[in-house]
C-alpha cells in the first residue's frame, strides 16, 4: 500500500486539537485578509470590527459576510491578497447572469487543493493503484483540474477526458478500464444511456467508484446510478469562490453526508433571511471562511447552499447534509416553497419515469405555475398508450402534490426528448415573460 493511501493524522485528531488549530488559523486568516485586501479592510472598518476582536468562534458573527456580489464588484482581480507574480492559476465560475466570478491560486493554494482532493478521493475509497476517468469540464470550471491534480497527488493514473463527446466517454471507459469516475451525476446518467444505446451493459464496466458533485442530486439518484453502473456513488462538494471541489466529501464507509475538511474551512449555518447564526443540526445557508487560502481568502462567504451541519461519523470533523438546493433556486409556486431536488425525489418513486426531467416555470397571470416535463423509461415496453400516459401524468401530479404540497402539471415525454447535460444540468427553464 502506498503511503498516500493512508488517512492523514489531522483526519483523526481530537475535536479539541481540531478546534485549536482552526481558531489559530482563523485569527491568522482575519489579520491576513484585513491587511492585504482593501475590500475586507473597508468592510471590517465600516462594521466597526478589527481582526483583533476575534478571540473565539463566537466572535465570528460580528464580522461582515462576503457575497458573490462583492466578488463581482471587484472583478476581475480586486479580491487578490497577493501580487500577480505569486498567482499560478486563475479559474472563473460562469454563473447565470452578469460577470463571472474570478478566483486565483498561489502555488501553495494549488498544493493544498491537490492534497484535499487526494484526501477526498481516498475518503471515497480511491487508492494510488487506481485509474481515474475525469469527465468534469476542464474549462475555466474548477471541476476537471481539481479532480486531476488530486488524482495525481494520490498517485492514481488520471485520464483527463473532460466533458462531452459521450460516445468517446463510453469507449474510453471500455478500453482503459478506469476504477473511478469523477463527473456530474446528471452527465453520469447520460453516459449510462450511451452505454445502453451501444447495446452494452454498463453494470459490467470496470468502474468501482463514482465521485459526483457540482450540482444538487438526491439519494434516489444515487440508487439509480449505483444500480445502472454497478459502482458506489459518493457526493463531493465545493465551489470556486472557496477553492473548487474538495471542500467536503462523503466517506465510503458511512455514506451519510459530506465531511467538511475543517482544518482548511470553517463552516457556519445562518438563517438566509436574517443572517443570524443557527446551531448545528438546524437547516439554513452554509457560510464558509477559508482558513489557509493565500491568493484569495474568503471571510464568511455566503454560499447560498442550503444544508445542516451534523456531528462527525467516519471522521471527527463535522458533516454537512446533502445540499437540498440553493436559496436562489427555490421556486415559490402558489405560496409553496419548492426545490427541484424535491421534485426529483418524488419522480424517482414512479418506476415508469426516467430521472431525466426539467421544470418549466410560467406566469400566465400573477402567479407562477410549474410544468414538470419528464421522460418515460426506455424499457417501459415501447410507446405508452395514450390512456396509460394520461394516467401516469395524473399519478405523478398526485405524488408531487402529496409529498411536496405543490400543484403542478406533469408532461410525460418519450425517452431522449430532454436535452442531456454534459456538465451541470439546467433543471429550471424560466418561461416567465420578462417585464
Ligand atoms: O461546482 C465545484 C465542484 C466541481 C464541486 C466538481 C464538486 C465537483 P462552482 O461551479 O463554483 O464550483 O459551483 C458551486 O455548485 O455553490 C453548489 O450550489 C453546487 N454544488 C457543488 N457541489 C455540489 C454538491 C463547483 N455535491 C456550486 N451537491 C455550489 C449540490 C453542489 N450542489
Amino acid at each position: 500500500m502506498s503511503a498516500l493511501d493512508q488517512v492523514e493524522p489531522i483526519e483523526q485528531a481530537s475535536i479539541d486539537e481540531l478546534r485549536a488549530l482552526q481558531l489559530a488559523r482563523l485569527k491568522e486568516a482575519m489579520h491576513y485578509s484585513y491587511e492585504r485586501v482593501a475590500h475586507y479592510r473597508q468592510k471590517f472598518d465600516a462594521a466597526g470590527v478589527h481582526p483583533g476582536d476575534l478571540k473565539d468562534f463566537s466572535d465570528l458573527p460580528r464580522f461582515p459576510f462576503t457575497s458573490k456580489d462583492d466578488l463581482r464588484q471587484n472583478y476581475p482581480f480586486g479580491m487578490l491578497a497577493v501580487p500577480m507574480d505569486e498567482v499560478v492559476r486563475i479559474h472563473a465560475s460562469s454563473g447565470t447572469t452578469g460577470k463571472p466570478t474570478v478566483v486565483g491560486y498561489t502555488r501553495g493554494d494549488i498544493d493544498t487543493w491537490s492534497q484535499l482532493m487526494a484526501r477526498s478521493i481516498r475518503a471515497a475509497g480511491g487508492r494510488a493503484r487506481d485509474k481515474i476517468h475525469v469527465a468534469y469540464g476542464y474549462g475555466l470550471f474548477t471541476g476537471g483540474l481539481g479532480a486531476h491534480y488530486g488524482g495525481e497527488y494520490l498517485g492514481a493514473a488520471v485520464i483527463p477526458v473532460s466533458g462531452g463527446f459521450t460516445e468517446r466517454q463510453v469507449q474510453l471507459i471500455n478500453d482503459f478500464q478506469p476504477d473511478i469516475i469523477m463527473v456530474t451525476p446528471s452527465y453520469m446518467l447520460a453516459i449510462a444511456d450511451e452505454f445502453e444505446r451501444q447495446g452494452l451493459d454498463a453494470r459490467q464496466c470496470s468502474l468501482r467508484i463514482g465521485i459526483f458533485g457540482a450540482e444538487p442530486w438526491t439519494d434516489a439518484m444515487r440508487v439509480e446510478i449505483e444500480g445502472r453502473l454497478g459502482l458506489s456513488a459518493l457526493d463531493i462538494y465545493g465551489l470556486s469562490e472557496v477553492m473548487g471541489p474538495g471542500v467536503a466529501q462523503e466517506c465510503a464507509e458511512t455514506k451519510d453526508g459530506l465531511t467538511v475538511w475543517e482544518d482548511h474551512f470553517y463552516p457556519e449555518i445562518i438563517d438566509p433571511q436574517t443572517g443570524q447564526p443557527l446551531r448545528d443540526g438546524e437547516a439554513g445557508e452554509l457560510v464558509i471562511t477559508t482558513l489557509t487560502k493565500q491568493a484569495m481568502p474568503v471571510i464568511r462567504y455566503r454560499t447560498r447552499d442550503l444544508t445542516r451541519l451534523l456531528p462527525g461519523t467516519a471522521r471527527r470533523m463535522r458533516r454537512m447534509e446533502r445540499i437540498r438546493g440553493r436559496s436562489d433556486d427555490m421556486l415559490i409556486i402558489r405560496g409553496v416553497n419548492v426545490f427541484p431536488s424535491q421534485i426529483e425525489a418524488v419522480l424517482a418513486q414512479e418506476k415508469r419515469l426516467a430521472p431525466h426531467y426539467v421544470l418549466e416555470l410560467r406566469r400566465p397571470d400573477r402567479l407562477d405555475e410549474l410544468d414538470v416535463v419528464v421522460e418515460t423509461r426506455t424499457n417501459a415496453g415501447g410507446q405508452l398508450a395514450a390512456a396509460e400516459l394520461t394516467e401516469l401524468e395524473r399519478h405523478a401530479e398526485h405524488l408531487i402534490k402529496a409529498y411536496v404540497g405543490v400543484t403542478t402539471r406533469v408532461r410525460v415525454v418519450e425517452p431522449g426528448t430532454i436535452e442531456r447535460s454534459q456538465g451541470k444540468a439546467k433543471r429550471v427553464i424560466d418561461l416567465r415573460a420578462k417585464k
